[in-house]
């Protein structure tokens, strides 16, 4: 009797972890074949339409608890079979829901989808780029920007467990989140959601949050596929400004723009989110050698690709390149788009069904995305899901996550200037706290918070300290602040300079105030000319000022930080920023963050560290503020000693580089050793260097510990002339801190 039940369930699981050539579980392979041989072709493309949830909801929906228009919402999943929803119940200003009522909305649509003939689940997605941002007092960690700061994989990957861990306990299915576009345009209003300037940076960040988001079991309790976006080359338009032309020739496309998605893949992300904008003149919904050629034939991707918001529809509003919104579908499915995020109607369902009754657009391209769709939705466990799976207890805004949101957003602050070892400050200084940004929880934390644009300052929680509030609790110093309730508050400049004159240090909190995409479109890197007269008015009372910034975008202090004692670049720390920036002034946590992009000396000065050899060929040409890489701590670490195991190779060997790091400073610290490649002599214009390797150590003052790094043979690559990707015979230097060691690869 043993044995007969023992056989059937061993075949199961032989048939189970059945993998093909592709990486493709036959098992889920073969549900995702019968089932789609059941489907008509309405329950077809409606699994590849996704809809906004104010579609299904009531007017003001985040106002009751039950937002649901039960009509719409069975038209929707009954009549429309659509396979996804995203986005919050909103008002213009999106608002976050308390965890019980996405826990009811989502069981009310998995109830719903129940009712379907083929019970297909609906997949609901959301925007949790740096925790669970719709739902509220969730764990908020630092934006991308700042985790990139971190260089800290672990960190990033705990950012993914625990953002995974609060989508799903509140009974989200799918997080659009990592972006892989990589930073290199720094007006960009979206430059904060990157992981930076530098390919393997954020190659290493965003591979290590997509384990921790999905783990080795993208449909366990506490798991939830991630989306890779926004494929590929939306990060660098020309002029800056959000969904504008890039333009990005294929040699660029492939060393600096496909390598972080490629990682993302092949760490198994199952879903990519499309380009909302366009590449040397095609848009990147109608781009069928991204989308296609490369992304399949090249990447080998097998899940599913789902458009950015209303972009097929713009293919004919806005980039004209299709003559109707029926053209427009046609273009994108046929590209290689299988998921429409419409989002505000069924126009998508209602053109593709006539463009596959009329032929225009094959059944066998319906399969093939749909198939894509189910397949990622079984991977998911979705189909096995009835309820949200874990508890809220435990699992959600737990002390635990607090301390490490509040570890990733020390370890993410920028230390770049402190004069005469300025900081830290005393817990008995007096302190006058001035600027736009020091007592506001939204400048520290960016868009998709709360809300979209993550402007709303009265949604933020209470018991969240900002800069100001986390300054008073630490100190017993008498704290003064001069300052507004808002960011465009005017700040009373003689008021701050007399109360300057009666304190011992001035904390100038400077920078931006919270945007994303297009709304955070600016036209300089300046600071607005009012934050420059403040610290200048500061600076003239000769008190000594802490400079501290926060913000998306590098703004250009030139002119300024010269002047101060001290700068701190805060970025986007996040919800525990406050605290954190604090706990750093006050010198109970040792600073360890290091730039992850170049920090510009003039706001036309955009030369990334990996930069070219003609671009040093003046030395004035590379001079930013501060480099990608720096970062200062109240310890001094030197490295030494860099070797290499061998300084002959062949073609394809790998090299290990070994090197001694010191803390020599009287405080144990955290420092970030970065290792560097330069392929001296090569048939295409090589980076001076390129960020290869890299390690995070906690060490005790005057402790050393030995770092040992694996260079590849494709860390020795680049894009040839042919535009493949190949290593060449010659001379390769590595660099660590201030010393380099050449080695030799030669033709096997
Ligand atoms: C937005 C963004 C994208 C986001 C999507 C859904 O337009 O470009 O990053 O995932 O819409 O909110």
């Amino acid at each position: 009797m043993k044995s007969k039940i023992y056989l059937p369930f061993l075949f199961s699981i032989f048939l189970a972890s059945k993998v093909d050539a592709q990486g493709l579980d036959q098992a889920i392979e073969e549900k995702v074949q019968t089932l789609l041989d059941q489907m008509t072709l309405e329950e077809k493309v409606g699994q590849m339409t996704q809809i906004d949830v104010g579609v299904v909801t009531v007017m003001d929906g985040q106002d009751v608890p039950q937002p649901f228009d039960m009509e719409r919402l069975s038209d929707a999943i009954i009549n429309h079979h659509i396979g996804s929803i995203l986005n919050a119940p909103s008002t213009p200003n999106n608002q976050a829901q308390p965890i019980e009522k996405w826990r009811s909305m989502t069981q009310t649509i998995r109830t719903m989808a129940q009712q379907t003939r083929l019970k297909i689940p609906v997949i609901y997605g959301i925007d949790a780029i740096h925790g669970a941002t719709y739902t509220q007092n969730s764990t908020l960690f630092p934006q991308a920007i700042n985790m990139a700061a971190t260089f800290n994989r672990d960190l990033s990957f705990k950012e993914g467990e625990i953002a995974s861990r609060e989508v799903k306990a509140s009974g989200i299915d799918w997080n659009f989140s990592p972006v892989m576009d990589i930073g290199r345009q720094p007006l960009w209003p979206r430059l904060w959601e990157t992981y930076g300037e530098d390919v393997y940076l954020a190659s290493s960040l965003g591979r290590a949050f997509i384990e921790g988001h999905q783990g080795d079991n993208m449909s366990a309790a506490d798991k939830a596929p991630t989306c890779l976006k926004h494929y590929v080359g939306y990060s660098f338009p020309l002029n800056g400004k959000d969904r504008t032309p890039a333009w990005i020739g294929e040699r660029m496309l492939r060393e600096y723009f496909l390598p972080s998605f490629e990682e993302g893949i092949k760490a198994g992300a199952p879903t990519i989110m499309v380009n909302s904008a366009e590449v040397d003149g095609i848009p990147g919904h109608a781009n069928y050698q991204y989308l296609t050629t490369i992304l399949r034939g090249e990447l080998g991707f097998t899940g599913f690709t789902v458009s950015d918001w209303e972009d097929i529809i713009r293919l004919y509003s806005r980039d004209k390149i299709a003559a109707s919104p029926r053209e427009a579908v046609k273009m994108a499915v046929l590209a290689g788009v299988d998921m429409s995020m419409v989002p505000f109607n069924f126009s998508f369902y209602d053109l593709l069904l006539e463009l596959v009754h009329s032929g225009d657009v094959p059944v066998s391209r319906i399969d093939e995305a749909v198939t894509r769709i189910l397949r990622v939705k079984y991977q998911t466990g979705l189909f096995e899901r009835n309820e949200p799976e874990i508890l809220v207890s435990g699992n959600f805004a737990t002390k635990e996550a607090e301390a490490i949101n509040r570890q990733a957003a020390q370890e993410s602050i920028v230390l770049v200037r402190n004069e005469k070892q300025f900081l830290p400050l005393s817990k008995k200084t007096s302190i006058l706290v001035t600027g736009p940004t020091a007592n506001l929880l939204s400048v520290m934390n960016g868009g998709w918070t709360l809300t979209w644009q993550g402007d709303n300052e009265s949604l933020y929680p209470k018991d969240k300290l900002t800069l100001l509030k986390a300054i008073e609790q630490k100190t017993s110093g008498k704290v003064t602040y001069v300052g507004g309730k808002n960011y465009q508050d005017e700040i009373n400049i003689e008021q701050a300079v007399n109360e300057a004159r009666q304190h011992d240090v001035v904390v100038l909190a400077l920078g931006e105030k919270t945007y994303t995409e297009t709304i955070g479109n600016i036209d300089t890197l300046n600071l607005p000319f009012v934050q420059i007269q403040l610290a200048k008015a500061l600076f003239a009372t000769g008190k000594p000022v802490v400079l501290v910034t926060f913000g998306g975008r590098p703004r250009i202090i030139t002119e300024i930080a010269k002047q101060a004692n001290a700068v701190v670049l805060g970025f986007l720390p996040g919800m525990e920023g406050g605290v954190a920036m604090a706990d750093i002034l006050f010198g109970d946590v040792n600073p360890s963050g290091k730039l992850p992009i170049s920090y510009p000396r003039n706001t036309n000065d955009i030369v990334h560290y990996d930069h070219k050899p003609m671009e040093t060929f003046d030395p004035n040409q590379y001079n930013p503020l501060y480099p990608f890489g720096y970062g200062l701590s109240y310890s001094q670490f030197e490295t030494s000693g860099l070797r290499l195991d061998k300084t002959q190779i062949n073609i394809g060997d790998n090299i290990e580089v070994s090197v001694e790091v010191k803390n020599s400073g009287k405080i144990t610290g955290k420092e970030a050793v970065l290792v560097y490649l330069n392929d001296v002599v090569a048939s295409v214009t090589r980076p001076t260097k390129q960020l290869k390797a890299f390690a995070k150590v906690d060490l005790k003052s005057n402790e050393t510990q030995t770092l040992h790094f694996d260079l590849s043979s494709e860390a020795m690559s680049f894009i040839g002339v042919d535009m493949k990707r190949r290593i060449e015979a010659g001379e390769f230097k590595v660099m660590v801190g201030s010393e380099s060691v050449n080695f030799n690869v030669n033709e096997k």
